[in-house]
């Protein structure tokens, strides 16, 4: 028997990571930066048996079906043939979120099977290894190998394609995210199917593919010169983007509500209220918004008059994967 446990943070992309250019080994089109947060993570534990004949998948206590299974055996069965291993897995995974909002995040799940796998196999990766195994379970999962931020160097093979974590003097340490959960339901299109769509028939794509460069440069720059600014108006414009390939996709799509805008109106009136913030959106229609830490309670405060305080959460920046000792 093989046990190995391992937690992983879930991270946000302030340049996405939309596109993949190899489905099967999850190579992105572009390069991608996140910030790894402290406030929703998970844990997972593994174990590798003689006795098991199937894997199973356990989250937060529940047996999950044959559906919710098919990504943790597919991801079991290539770390399987990568690393030698003939036997069935046992998975318990535990996802720490504030609430029950669905915030539970293919990243930091990824990221932290990824990690037992290494823990109980005693495979010994280096955190390079570590990144590219994890994107083999979900892109994004490669970034939460690091704390703080991360840029997805998207590469041309599974050699080349992994996370770095990007030196910031810790100026990440200043910054917090607050999500705006205006649904917590589940996905109409996921980011595989709405990546895959907008790749294949969006006349937007290619003015996608061809902002990133400058974003990328833009936004390390303004990291290396601690500049809020430059950092949150490049978030911005680059989610903007992201989700203006889905309105050109056929058949077009968006993962926006009407309270997705609401959101993104209310940051630019508090902008124009002479407060620093900027929003972000994934393959949902909730609303993260960059904001350094010394206005966080000034946001939340003027989002408060319009939301709950449950529809409010706030993380800082996180730390990098940890593979923690088994429990008894
Ligand atoms: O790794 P996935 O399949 O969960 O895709 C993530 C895609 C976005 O969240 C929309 C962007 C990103 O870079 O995280």
């Amino acid at each position: 028997m093989y046990t190995g446990k391992a937690r992983a943070y879930t991270n946000i992309a302030l340049i996405k990571y939309w596109g993949k250019k190899d489905e099967h080994l999850i190579l992105p089109m572009n390069n991608s930066l996140s910030l790894t947060l402290d406030a929703f993570y998970t844990e997972t534990t593994i174990e590798f048996k003689e006795s098991f004949t199937e894997d199973s998948f356990f989250l937060d206590g529940i047996k999950q079906d044959q559906k919710q299974t098919a990504k943790i055996t597919a991801f079991l069965a290539l770390v399987r043939q990568q690393y030698q291993v003939s036997l069935f897995a046992k998975v318990d995974s535990r996802n720490f979120v504030p609430t029950a909002a669905g915030l539970a995040s293919s990243a930091s799940g990824l990221a932290a099977l990824a990690g037992a796998c290494s823990a109980a196999l005693n495979l010994e990766l280096t955190d390079k290894e570590l990144s590219r195994l994890a994107r083999r379970g979900s892109g994004s999962a490669c970034r939460s190998i690091f704390g703080g931020f991360a840029e997805w160097q998207k590469g041309n093979s599974d050699q080349t394609s992994f996370a770095e974590a990007i030196v910031s003097d810790n100026w990440e340490q200043d910054l917090a995210m607050l999500f705006v959960l205006v649904d917590d339901g589940v996905k109409d299109v996921s980011s595989r199917d709405g990546m895959k769509r907008t790749v294949e028939t969006s006349s937007f794509y290619a003015g996608w593919l061809s902002s990133i460069d400058a974003d990328l440069k833009t936004a390390k720059q303004a990291i290396a010169e601690k500049d809020f600014k430059a950092l949150g108006e490049v978030t911005e414009a680059n989610a903007l983007r992201m989700h203006g390939t889905t309105l050109a996709a056929n058949p077009p799509f968006t993962y926006w509500s009407p309270e997705s805008l609401t959101v993104m109106q209310l940051v630019r009136q508090a902008r124009q209220n002479g407060l620093p913030c900027y929003f972000t959106m994934d393959a949902g229609p909730n609303v993260k918004i960059l904001v350094e830490k010394k206005n966080l309670a000034a946001l939340k405060q003027f989002l408060a008059h319009h939301f709950s305080s449950e529809q409010l959460i706030s993380a800082n920046a996180g730390p990098g994967i940890t593979l923690l000792p088994e429990e008894g």
